[in-house]
This record gives structure tokens, C-alpha cells and sequence, in this order.
């Protein structure tokens, strides 16, 4: 009978079986030898006596082995308890090594207490990192989410289709594209999608109605520790809904994920949050609302202090801006240096400064004294206005610009509300709805889609297009884990004339917008369904579902924050020679 390392169970007891794994540990007792063998689900206890014995001498660690023997206990001294499999050993009567190995370049074990390698050399022996438990555990839940979301899908009538990977490039529409050139059309590219949209947009144009996939998608963009530059989604689009069937859609998916996959039950419908609350009160457009602690306005109360920087900046018609969190002043988490680094991160993010302050014997405190004693005569209305309580600690900051205090105040929060905040659940959804359907682009000072260009404008927000395009809200809506954006969607244009309204109102005037976007604008002339769309960022959901930090542990082969795939060494240099003939491509010199 031919069984998994890990699926010895006592019925198995004294029956024969087959074995197929890796030498994990191998222990030499005099006269016996005992190997753990393992395979994806799990190690079992190998013991070779007499002649197999010295077979057994010559296997090495990770040698891959196929054995026959017979399932016994073990005894009563070598039993693990926690193992599963570790009441039961298997007696080998025969050996076969299939494969040798060298000695790994690191130890590959799930002992917490053994030293784990550095990251850098588990992703280029990514093959051998993947025989860790903590590993397969991360890819088998991916593939229990994916799979349960998949049934979901066509439990639901929803077709799976396949969008294309080489497409048009619309260097407009978000991040950088990656461009692939084309051998037979020289001097002309492909671009990888940012992500199907446009073609499951022309599907419902099409009439097909309900569509899914699990999408890859590739964006040239800034890594961070939630972004790879290619990327999977669970990408769906139905014809004739609005934005409540879309909410419930993924609301019951999510919570089928949670009843079949982790076992809990969901509280749906989410909560729901406008993107002008969000921004005001957390400083974000994605808010962590497991905790509280609003960002409150105190300029009014702090005007009448002696501390000068703030009411210089409140004088030049600034704001200030606080938080205050409900913990004790230092703590096991909270100390000067944290406090310091938040201040250093809030200057990252474009304050000049940040001063914090800790509540004791019902007075501000500072470090050094004189902040706190500067703010005297604002003392009390401050503690009042932001209802502080013994112990809380406080953060504010002051800047001209009340988005960017607002943001910076919000990125604050979130550090700090992540490490010392009252958790009121584990994981907590929200919905953020009715986002500006445009930005303003500080730099260029054009307007720039707050979504894509494909988003429509609420109806009634119409008329203020060309008077106020501030103004106009968008048909999009996000969807925030524990602070998280882990999916977005939004009701489309259907219109020709709409599109390309809006695209000329971000800068893509008619001959470039049939440039670009022509096949989609000319669909729209055929008859366009109401249309609305989603997409979950798998590779982020899976790993908030596990509690983790990185995305790159949910991810078969992942690339680093700074776009190497360590796994094959990619990207490579292409020879000159190649590029020229097949490309007709030539790499030069910055400077040329
Ligand atoms: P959006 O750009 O919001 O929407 O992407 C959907 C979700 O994908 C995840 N995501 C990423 N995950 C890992 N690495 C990245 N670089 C990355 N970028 C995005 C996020 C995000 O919420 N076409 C629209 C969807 C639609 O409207 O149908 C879109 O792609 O979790």
C-alpha cells in the first residue's frame, strides 16, 4: 500500500506499506538507524536494522528515498507527541534511493528554536524553502482559498474565461506596463496587463454575462512589502448589477472562505464608509478600524499656547491635527526610541514634524518638559476636546496642507494603532465607497483618474463636470481587510460619448483616446450592457487571511522588493546580437 509520509495512522498498524520522501533527520544508534522522512504532508519515523542498516549509512540529508516496510509502535521512550505520526514507526524491508543531494545551503527544518536562513537565500533555493512546514502550509491555504473561491464562481453561474496576457499597450491607464517586443513585427510591442479589465469589460459587451478568472496581472510599479509586480486576482465582471449585487457577491464569497477554510463564521453585510469620513477621520482611504482613535482637529484649542512652531503654521491659516490612543506611557511596546521613529516616518511622509506627549496625573507630559510646559494654557481644552484619558498618549502635527497632514497623521496612526491598539476583532472588513472620480496631480496639476478612466460618475454628480470636476464622485468602491486594500471595483462607462469625456478630461484628447482605446470606444457603439466589475488581490487576501507580513511567503516564486526574481536570476541582459535580429532592438548608453 503506497501512503503518504505524513498519513500513517494507527490503522495502519502491521500493515505493509510503500514510502516516498526526503531524509529529513537521520539518527545512527549503534546498530539501528532511524531517518525522518518527509513529504508535503508530513514526517514519519523510518527505522533500519541489521543489513539495511548498513545500506542505510550511506544516505545523507534530503536524499530522496523510496522505501517498503512495515508500520509499527514505537517505543514508548521515542514517541512524539507532536507529531502526528509520532506514536508509529515504519520497519523498512527494503531501500531505494532515488535521488542524492549535496548538503544544503541552509538547514531545512521547522524546529522555531533552530536559527532560519536569511530571506535572500531561501528565495534562490525557493525549492528547498518550500519543504518547510510554514511553507506548505502557506501555499496549501492559498490553494484552499483559491479553490473554494473558484467553486463559489461556478456554483454561481459565473463563466471562467481567459483574458489576454499579451495586450495593447495603454500606458496611460495606471502603473508602468511591462512591454514585450514583438519578433515578427519588428519595432513594435506588446504590453503585459495591469489587469484584464478592458477585455472583461468587451466580454459583457459580448453578452457573456457573468464572467471570472484568476488572473495574473504585471505592474512595473514601486514594490513594497503588499506588492509584487506580477500579481494574481480574483477578477469578475456581470452585466445589468449594481454596486449592492457586487457588495453581496464578494460579502458571500468571503464569508464561504471563512465558513469552508477557516472555519469561522462572518458577520456580513461589512460596514461601510464614505472616502471624505475615511480620509477626515483615520487620514486614509483604506483605515484600519479594528481600534478607534480618530484623527481630531485641535487647532482651535492649541492656538492659545507658547508653543511657537505650531501657531506660526496657524497663524500662515495651517491646522493641527491629533490622536490620541488609549495606552500606558512607556510600555512593553511604547518607548522614546518607537516614538522617536514615528516622528522620523511622519517626516518621511512630508510633515516637518510631529510632537507627542503622554498623559500623567492628568497633565501633558513631554520628553524633553519644556513641549508639554509650553502647551500649558492649552492643556485643558486639548485633554477635553480629544476626551483623553490617564496614561494616553498623544500625537499631533501642524502643515499648511490638510491632505498631506491628514495622510501623514493617518500613516502614524496606523503604526502606532497596530502595535499598542485595543483590537475589537480580528478581522475586520470595510467597505470605502464614493471616491472622487478624480485627483488633482500635484505636480502636473492635471486631473488624473482616481481609479481608471473606465469608472462611472455617479448620475446626479454629472452636471458638475465640467463646472466642478472635484466635485463628481465615482462609481468605485474598495474593499479595506484590517487596513488593507484588498479589492477594488467600480460600475463602468457604457457610453461612447462619456468615454471619451472622461478620457479628455485626464489629458487623452480624442485622436490619442482612439489611439489607445480605440477598440474599446468603438465596442461601446455596439450595444453596452450595464456594466460592474471587481478584482481581489489573492496574493494580499490570502496573506492577511494567515495573520502574515509578506506576501512573498504566499507566493510559489516570488520576486524581491527590488524586481528580481531570485529563483532563475531574472531579468538577464539579452545579448545585443539577439536583439538586433530578432528585434531589431538595440540596447545604448544612458548618455547616447
Ligand atoms: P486594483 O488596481 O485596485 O483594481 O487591483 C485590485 C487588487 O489587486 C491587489 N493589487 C496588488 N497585489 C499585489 N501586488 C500588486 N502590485 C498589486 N496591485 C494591486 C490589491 C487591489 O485591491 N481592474 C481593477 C479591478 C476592477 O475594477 O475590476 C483593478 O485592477 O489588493
Amino acid at each position: 500500500m503506497e501512503l503518504y509520509c505524513g498519513k500513517i495512522c494507527q490503522d495502519d498498524l502491521d500493515k505493509e506499506v510503500t514510502l516516498n520522501g526526503w531524509c529529513r533527520y537521520i539518527r545512527d544508534h549503534g546498530g539501528k538507524i532511524f531517518v525522518d522522512l518527509a513529504d508535503r504532508t508530513g514526517m514519519c519515523q523510518l527505522v533500519f536494522e541489521g543489513h539495511l542498516a548498513d545500506n542505510a549509512k550511506e544516505l545523507g540529508r534530503e536524499y530522496v528515498l523510496n522505501i517498503s516496510g512495515t508500520v509499527r509502535l514505537r517505543d514508548k521512550e521515542t514517541v512524539d507527541e507532536d507529531n502526528p505520526t509520532g506514536r508509529l514507526e515504519v520497519l523498512v524491508k527494503s531501500l531505494d534511493i532515488i535521488s542524492k543531494s549535496e548538503t544544503p545551503p541552509f538547514e531545512i527544518t521547522d524546529e522555531k528554536k533552530k536559527f532560519l536562513a536569511s530571506e535572500d537565500i531561501r528565495l534562490k533555493y525557493r525549492y528547498l524553502d518550500l519543504r518547510r512546514k510554514e511553507m506548505i502550509d502557506n501555499i496549501e491555504f492559498r490553494d484552499k482559498v483559491t479553490k473554494r473561491a473558484r467553486r463559489f464562481f461556478w456554483d454561481n453561474d459565473f463563466l471562467e474565461l481567459e483574458t489576454p496576457t499579451l495586450v495593447k499597450d495603454t500606458y496611460e491607464t495606471g502603473a508602468r506596463p511591462f512591454i514585450v517586443p514583438s519578433r515578427t513585427k519588428k519595432g513594435m510591442f506588446f504590453s503585459l496587463p495591469q489587469s484584464p479589465q478592458i477585455y472583461k469589460q468587451l466580454a459583457m459587451m459580448s453578452g457573456l454575462g457573468k464572467y471570472f478568472q484568476v488572473a495574473r496581472a504585471f505592474r512595473d510599479e514601486d514594490q513594497r512589502e503588499d506588492r509584487q509586480p506580477e500579481f494574481t486576482q480574483l477578477d469578475f465582471e456581470v452585466s445589468f448589477k449594481d454596486e449592492s449585487y457586487i457588495m453581496s457577491l464578494v460579502e458571500d464569497l468571503i464569508k464561504s472562505i471563512f465558513n469552508d477554510v477557516i472555519g469561522e463564521k462572518l458577520k456580513v453585510p461589512f460596514k461601510k464608509m464614505d472616502y471624505y469620513e475615511a480620509m477626515s477621520k483615520y487620514g486614509s482611504d483604506k483605515p484600519d478600524i479594528r481600534y478607534d482613535y480618530p484623527i481630531i482637529d485641535i487647532t482651535d484649542e492649541i492656538k492659545d499656547s507658547d508653543y511657537n512652531i505650531i501657531n506660526r503654521v496657524i497663524q500662515a491659516g495651517g491646522s493641527v491635527k491629533a490622536v490620541c490612543f488609549s495606552a500606558e506611557y512607556p510600555n512593553g511596546k511604547v518607548n522614546k526610541d518607537f516614538m522617536l521613529s514615528i516622528i522620523e516616518i511622519a517626516k518621511s511622509n512630508g510633515l516637518k514634524g510631529l510632537t507627542w506627549l503622554f498623559v500623567r496625573d492628568g497633565k501633558l507630559n513631554s520628553i524633553p518638559e519644556s513641549i508639554a510646559e509650553a502647551m500649558s494654557k492649552s492643556e485643558e481644552k486639548i485633554l477635553n476636546k480629544l476626551k483623553a484619558q490617564e496614561g494616553d498618549i498623544i500625537i499631533f502635527g501642524a502643515d499648511m496642507d490638510e491632505d498631506l497632514l491628514l495622510q501623514a497623521i493617518g500613516k502614524a496612526r496606523k503604526i502606532i494603532g497596530d502595535k499598542i491598539g485595543k483590537f475589537t476583532e480580528q478581522f475586520s472588513f470595510l467597505w470605502v465607497i464614493d471616491f472622487p472620480l478624480f485627483e488633482l496631480d500635484k505636480i502636473t496639476g492635471k486631473l488624473k483618474p482616481s481609479h481608471n478612466p473606465f469608472t462611472a460618475p455617479y448620475d446626479e454628480d454629472i452636471k458638475f463636470l465640467d463646472s466642478n470636476p472635484g466635485k463628481v464622485r465615482g462609481r468605485q468602491f474598495d474593499l479595506v481587510l484590517n487596513g488593507n486594500e484588498i479589492g477594488g471595483g467600480a460600475v463602468r462607462i457604457n457610453n461612447r460619448e462619456m468615454q471619451l469625456k472622461i478620457l479628455d478630461m485626464i489629458g487623452i484628447h480624442e485622436e490619442d483616446a482612439m489611439k489607445n482605446f480605440g477598440f474599446l470606444i468603438e465596442a461601446l457603439s455596439y450595444g453596452a450592457p450595464k456594466d460592474i466589475g471587481f478584482a481581489i488581490g489573492l496574493d494580499r487576501f490570502v496573506m492577511l487571511l494567515k495573520g502574515a507580513q509578506s506576501i512573498r511567503d504566499f507566493i510559489l516564486f516570488p520576486k524581491t522588493k527590488s524586481f528580481e526574481s531570485p529563483i532563475d536570476g531574472s531579468p538577464t541582459i539579452i545579448e545585443n546580437s539577439r536583439l538586433s535580429d530578432d528585434y531589431n532592438l538595440e540596447i545604448r548608453d544612458k548618455k547616447d
